[in-house]
């Protein structure tokens, strides 16, 4: 209840919530390590991943968001194909389903209702079903067959910050205990690589003051706004986009770079702000490409790159994290910029107009 939480200095629970992340990481490492260091997970759990011939994450909003991060992760980690789906589509648009199904619910509150009818008609055709969800007992994960816990500390804002870097987490760990149990040789140190990223989330938090700018540079007066990105940029682009919209109500879509040409690029105009990622190496210089589209067309650039990476006309440059891992760092300028933005047009950031915090109806 939001009451019992306090906001102690900060004036939103929602820039407190962004502000708790590298704890977070440090807590979600901690929690899922045994007494040798080790990351561990469920011997059930991990049979269940092993014994499904493909995975299919069902999730609303930002935690379908997260859960298309975790199909790379499963898929390039763990070597198990999956499948995301939006639940409020799936529960009436079944797709044909493999012969040994796994299905993971992402849920922070574990009470959205799409979700649930989802999980309800999966168990009764006698399938398996794991939720990762940051409340213990909610009703996604009372009704599911495993829970996986986000250890994230409740979350008040209506626009989730906190529980997104939350799910990305525990879904690596999840992929790389599920790889090792495999045998599958991995080229990096997974906890070594979340305390990397923990650190350089605290990097990010301490620019408030450069996102700050960064909003009211591109987003203080436009009445729209389109983030781009490829590969995982293009899904933490999708993310950014939401996060945008719900508190700022500047209409904002998130696109594949490679699409824009196929159509979206009709709206840009003189001004119209882009947000591009560029973290991905293999496809820098083809983000970059449509970036010079764009302003050609007379786009007002916003670029933030991973170091490494950046050249001169980058906005931002986020500190070097492994590649896979990048949306947990990626996020946070734009969960940032999204706050800013809203905060300068004066909205309610913490409740914005329409929303729920959790949506227990279908
Ligand atoms: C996120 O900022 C949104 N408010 C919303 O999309 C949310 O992620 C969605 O409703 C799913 O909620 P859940 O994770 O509690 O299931």
């Amino acid at each position: 209840d939001a009451s019992d939480i306090e906001k102690g200095t900060y004036p939103h629970y929602m820039l407190k919530e962004i502000d708790e992340q590298p704890l977070v990481m440090r807590k979600i490492i901690q929690k899922y390590q045994n007494e040798n260091g080790e990351l561990t997970i469920d011997q059930e759990i991990v049979e269940a991943m092993n014994d499904a011939d493909r995975i299919y994450i069902i999730a609303a909003g930002t935690s379908y968001h997260a859960g298309l991060v975790g199909k790379q992760f499963i898929e390039k980690i763990a070597k198990i194909p999956v499948e995301v789906h939006i639940s409020s589509e799936f529960g009436y648009n079944i797709p044909l389903l493999s012969e040994k199904p796994l299905f993971i619910f992402i849920s922070q509150s574990g009470e959205t209702a799409d979700s649930r009818a989802v999980l309800v008609n999966v168990k009764k055709m006698g399938h398996k079903a794991l939720t990762i969800t940051n409340v213990p007992g909610s009703t996604l994960s009372r009704e599911a067959d495993y829970t996986l816990l986000l250890h994230a500390g409740p979350e008040i804002a209506v626009a989730s910050t906190k529980a997104y870097t939350a799910q990305i987490a525990v879904l690596s760990i999840l992929a790389e205990v599920t790889a090792k149990s495999r045998g599958l040789e991995l080229d990096f140190n997974l906890v070594q690589e979340l305390g990397i990223v923990a650190n350089a989330m605290e990097v990010l938090c301490d620019a408030k003051e450069e996102f700050e700018d960064i909003a009211r540079k591109f987003l203080s007066t436009t009445r729209n706004a389109f983030f781009i990105g490829r590969g995982i940029d293009y899904y933490v682009g999708l993310e950014g986009a939401l996060k945008l919209k719900e508190i700022s109500y500047i209409q904002a879509e998130g696109f594949a770079g490679g699409e824009l040409k196929h159509g979206t690029i009709a709206l840009i105009e003189n001004g119209t702000p882009i947000i591009a990622l560029a973290t991905q190496e293999s496809v820098n210089l083809s983000i970059r490409g449509n970036v010079k589209e764009v302003v050609a067309r007379g786009a007002n650039p916003c670029i933030i790159s991973m170091k490494g990476l950046e050249t001169e006309e980058d906005s931002f440059i986020i500190p070097e994290v492994n590649e896979l891992l990048t949306p947990l760092i990626s996020v946070i300028p734009l969960q940032l910029i999204s706050y800013f933005a809203a905060l300068h047009r004066e909205c309610d950031v913490d409740k914005p107009r329409n929303l729920a915090k959790s949506v227990t109806v279908e």
